[in-house]
Formats: structure tokens, sequence, C-alpha cells
């Protein structure tokens, strides 16, 4: 099947477009000067995907220092995957896969060595999407979520 979307970097004009895709997809929903702190701090992993010109899509990042998840000791450079949307009428397209994919890159260009993120456990799509992509599920964060749900914390190494 022929490729329907395109992905670019986010830039501060797009953040309208980005803050309702995150309202309209997450329940975790952010200050405007949250999603612009990232973007600032990590323009490689905040990407959006276009369909017909309009963003349908977006994965916005941290870079952070912490214990290795897979068991060795000291402190590395992890990719931490803070939010991924996609609108309802264009999921199932690959558009996750490949945002997923291009802010990997990013991380590796900031020299991370694992890239994680928490999932709801219910979250079915979620846990599938990053399960495909090579994550394992590290542990469960009991009452994670404000509404007391568990999360996974899922990992895959760069
Ligand atoms: C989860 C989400 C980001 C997936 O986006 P997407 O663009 O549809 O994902 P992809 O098309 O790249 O799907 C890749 C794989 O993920 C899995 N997957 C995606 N949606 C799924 C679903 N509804 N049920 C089961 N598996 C699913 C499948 O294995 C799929 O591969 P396949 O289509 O070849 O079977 C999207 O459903 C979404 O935005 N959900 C609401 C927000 C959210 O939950 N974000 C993640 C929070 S951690």
């Amino acid at each position: 099947m022929q490729q329907t979307f395109k992905l670019r970097k986010f830039t501060p004009d797009d953040l309208q477009s980005v803050m309702q895709i995150n309202r309209v997809c997450l329940p975790e929903n952010y200050t405007d000067y949250f999603f612009i702190d990232l973007h600032q701090r990590f323009p490689e992993t905040f990407i959006v995907a276009e369909e017909n010109g309009k963003i349908v899509g977006y994965i916005m990042c941290r870079i952070e220092v912490g214990l290795n998840n897979f068991g060795f000791s000291g402190l590395i450079r992890k990719g931490h995957v803070v939010s991924i949307a996609i609108m309802p009428q264009a999921r199932r397209k690959g558009i996750a896969t490949a945002l997923l994919n291009q802010a990997m890159d990013g991380m590796r260009y900031y020299k991370a060595k694992q890239c994680y993120l928490e999932v709801r456990v219910t979250n079915v799509a979620g846990v599938q999407l990053y399960k495909k992509l090579g994550f394992e599920v590290s542990r469960t964060i009991n009452g994670y979520y404000s509404d007391g749900e568990d999360a996974y914390m899922m990992t895959k190494k760069l």
C-alpha cells in the first residue's frame, strides 16, 4: 500500500494542532509551555505526521540520565517517550510505527542507549504497537495514572 503520510520535525507553528490531537486522544494533557520546552531541548525527537497537509499525529520525547534497565550498573542516557498519539481516522496505517522509528533515531543522535515509556495496562493498541517494535515490559508501576490505573514500563535497547 502506498504511504499516505509524511513525517517532519515539529515547529512552534504546529503547537495548536498538536495540543488538539493530544486532547482528543489522551487524558494526559499538558500546558503549552511543556510542549515548547521539550521542543527547545530535544527538537530531534519531537516529530509530527501530516496527511494531505494536515497534522494527524505526533511524538514528543525527553532525554534523561538514569539507571540502566537491563541490569547493568551505572548511569546511561535514555530516551523517554512522553506522548504519542494519532487521530482516530488516521490509525492502523503505520504512522505511530514511523514516528517511533524516527524518534528513536533522534534518541541515538542524542547518544541515548535505551528507549522507554509508560503505557496503561489496558491500552491494547499501545502495548501491541510497542511489542511489535521490540519493546519489552520491564515492570508494572502501580497507580501510575491520576485515575489510579497501573502502567507498564516498556523498554527497548537502542
Ligand atoms: C496506539 C496508537 C498510537 C497506535 O497508532 P497507529 O498509527 O494506529 O499504529 P500503527 O499503525 O503504527 O500500528 C502498528 C502496530 O500496532 C498494533 N496496533 C495498533 N493499533 C492496534 C489496535 N487498535 N489493536 C491491536 N493492535 C494494534 C498492531 O500490531 C499494528 O500493526 P498492524 O497494523 O500491522 O497489525 C494509536 O492507537 C493512538 O493514538 N491511540 C490513542 C493514544 C495512545 O494510546 N497513545 C499511546 C499512549 S502510551
